[in-house]
């Protein structure tokens, strides 16, 4: 046997065991909270996911239904004419994605400076 065999016996149960144990992004840190996650939606989605562009809004949308959205994007046939989210999805775990449509669900679809200005 070669050593160089012995070295990858010994190394793969470690690599399996570390990936299958790995948390959601979200947990995996003590700072990287769900809001920290959620803020790299912005430059797109603007920020807490109202959005002044034509990509669409998040805030405020019904958790289930922005589920749906992120799982169709992370299946293997995304939606007809997806460009960007199939493939940012990709770095995303399932819990993550739950995490996200709970956190934009809650977040109010126009901001309270706003609501209190008008
Ligand atoms: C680089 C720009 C970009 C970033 C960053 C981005 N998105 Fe998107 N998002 C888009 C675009 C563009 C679409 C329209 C679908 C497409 O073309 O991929 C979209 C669509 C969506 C939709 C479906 C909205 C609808 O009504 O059809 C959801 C939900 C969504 N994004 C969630 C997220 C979340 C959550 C994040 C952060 C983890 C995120 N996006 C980050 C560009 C972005």
């Amino acid at each position: 046997m070669s050593l160089s065999l012995v070295g990858r016996l010994l190394i793969a149960p470690a690599v399996l065991a570390a990936s299958s144990a790995a948390a959601p992004l979200w947990a995996s840190s003590t700072t990287l909270d769900i809001k920290v996650v959620a803020s790299s939606c912005a430059n797109c989605h603007g920020p807490d996911g109202r959005s002044t562009t034509i990509i669409p809004s998040l805030a405020g949308r019904p958790e289930a239904a922005l589920l749906e959205q992120l799982r169709a994007f992370a299946s293997e046939t995304p939606p007809a004419g997806t460009t960007i989210m199939s493939r940012l999805v990709k770095g995303y775990q399932d819990a993550d994605l739950e995490a996200l449509a709970r956190y934009f669900s809650e977040v109010s679809p126009t901001p309270r400076s706003a609501v209190q200005g008008r």
